[in-house]
């Protein structure tokens, strides 16, 4: 695979669209979009706070009209799919063919191009957004990310109230951090059309963790000695039902919990992108230790 030049010193300045600005990794990508020069337009679903240098637009990836106008005038999307459906974006997928800008697709390393079925409903739903925007015409640029360190933040709650973390058994897999995801991102945002690879990007972390090695890290850097506790999947689903999670997410997670193998991949790709290797689970849980206090 060719590397994708990091275009911090490029002269290119598009305008971006980013789907997802207001998530853990969306808003890593608005701010190195802004500090690189790009024009930002992010969508999201509810008003939110003017920031300087960045439009904000109120809009759904399920409500065509409003991606229409949110893709007035854009050159590049960095999207996401957050939704559980693939069959709901087929309209978001015609207004991007319609508009024509670059697409950079963010997916899962847990797409397997050989199955006939994919793991579990979450990389399914990723393998056939893939596909959708493959068979429109777009030619994505596809970042299939591994496990982003950002999801613990889901045992902030947890941590704060004891030493016990406690979820479903899940595969073990190269947590990567999403502010690595966030640069690779932004250099084939920026890059110039003949720096670009079109084979899929499988953006990993340094090392394959399980939950209890990230809860073990993350007690390091806080110094406690927090631990993991396994959960039957039963339990675990209704933990996650009476925390407020939607039952149809709920199903797909513990779906996921059971199914997804073991992966023992880890690539170069973000520093083939980037420039630079990607960070440990470590370093992560030391730069946030205190959202965790
Ligand atoms: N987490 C992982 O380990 C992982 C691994 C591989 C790939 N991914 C992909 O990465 C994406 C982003 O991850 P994250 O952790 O940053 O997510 P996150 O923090 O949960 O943020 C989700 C984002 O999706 C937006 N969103 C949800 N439904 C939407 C809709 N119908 N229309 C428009 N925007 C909508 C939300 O925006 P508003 O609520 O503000 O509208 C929010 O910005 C995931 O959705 C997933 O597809 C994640």
């Amino acid at each position: 695979m060719p590397a994708t030049t990091h275009s911090t010193n490029s002269p290119y300045h598009p305008s971006i669209l980013a789907t997802g600005a207001t998530g853990n990794l969306g808003r890593e990508i608005v701010g190195r979009l802004r500090s690189h020069g790009a024009r930002v337009r992010c969508l999201a679903r509810a008003q939110t706070s003017p920031q300087p240098g960045v439009e904000w637009v109120v809009g759904d990836l399920t409500a065509p009209g409003t991606v229409r106008e949110a893709l007035v005038g854009i050159d590049a999307v960095f999207l996401i799919w957050p939704l559980l459906d693939s069959a709901a974006a087929r309209d978001l997928i015609a207004e991007l063919t319609t508009a024509g800008p670059r697409v950079v697709y963010l997916s899962s390393s847990a797409v397997d191009d050989e199955a006939a079925r994919q793991s579990d409903p979450i990389v399914q739903v990723h393998a056939d957004m893939e596909a959708l925007l493959h068979d429109a015409g777009l030619r994505p640029v596809v970042l299939r990310s591994d496990t982003l360190a950002s999801n613990a933040r889901g045992w902030v709650q947890q941590i704060r109230a004891g030493d016990v973390v406690s979820g479903p058994e899940t595969a073990r897999t190269a947590v990567i951090d999403e502010r690595d995801v966030a640069d690779a991102a932004v250099a084939v945002l920026l890059a110039h059309h003949d720096q670009l690879d079109y084979d899929p990007h499988v953006l990993t972390g340094p090392e394959v963790l399980g939950r209890a090695d990230q809860i073990a890290l993350l007690g390091a850097a806080l110094r406690r000695d927090l631990r993991f506790q396994v959960l039957p999947a039963d339990l675990a689903r209704s933990r996650m039902l009476a925390d407020g999670r939607p039952g149809p997410l709920v199903d797909a997670l513990i779906a996921a919990s059971g199914r997804r193998p073991d992966c023992h991949r880890v690539t170069d790709h973000v520093e083939r992108l980037t420039g630079h290797p990607a960070g440990t689970f470590a370093r992560w849980a030391i730069d946030h230790a205190a959202e965790f206090n």
